[in-house]
């Protein structure tokens, strides 16, 4: 399985989502090879990649919708901050990516997260980047929205999928 965490940030979605492959491993030990989920997280602005490449965040960061457990069992404690441990950093890497240029060299993905950062852009800028991701979806993949953002003004190659209290978007 590949997901991509468009527009990441400093990467807290992508070491997230690790964290959420690994506790999954956990649960069903063998259940899928140890390689079977790779993780790639892109923004434009080079600055937020080394931060996330570095997987350190600073304590109230790291903190942030993260029980004292899992940040104990997810993170090591270093001189500059919580470092992402190297088990959860396997799965993912980082490259520089400007939304508004091609995809084709990333390949293929199963689930793609794009959040926050459609509302940046004009709105045929927007139909033009989820006409974009929708094929760089694998057939029946998902797309995962900001919670307040919608595309059904933007796309029609989306059925959108009502997920515990929020929604996501399966390509059609
Ligand atoms: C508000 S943050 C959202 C980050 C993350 N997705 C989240 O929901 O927390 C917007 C991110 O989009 C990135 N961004 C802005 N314009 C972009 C573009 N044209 N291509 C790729 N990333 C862009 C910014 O650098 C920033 O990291």
């Amino acid at each position: 399985m590949r997901i991509w965490s468009a527009a990441s940030s400093s990467g807290q979605e992508a070491y997230s989502l690790s964290m959420i492959v690994s506790e999954y491993f956990q649960k069903r030990p063998g259940s899928l090879p140890a390689n079977a989920v790779q993780i790639l997280g892109t923004d434009i602005s080079p600055t937020v990649l080394e931060q996330a490449r570095s997987g350190i965040y600073e304590g109230v960061a790291a903190s942030r919708g993260l029980s004292e457990e899992r940040k104990r069992r997810f993170f090591n404690q270093t001189e500059t901050g919580w470092q992402v441990k190297d088990d959860i950093r396997k799965r993912v890497s980082f490259r520089e990516l400007n939304l508004m240029q091609g995809y084709a060299a990333l390949g293929k993905f199963d689930i793609i997260y794009c959040r926050n950062v459609l509302i940046y852009f004009s709105a045929d800028l927007k139909r033009d980047i989820l006409a974009r991701i929708a094929r760089t979806l694998n057939p029946g993949g998902f797309l995962v929205l900001g919670g307040s953002e919608s595309i059904s003004s933007y796309s029609e190659e989306f059925e959108l999928v009502r997920w515990r209290n929020g929604v996501i978007y399966k390509l059609a």
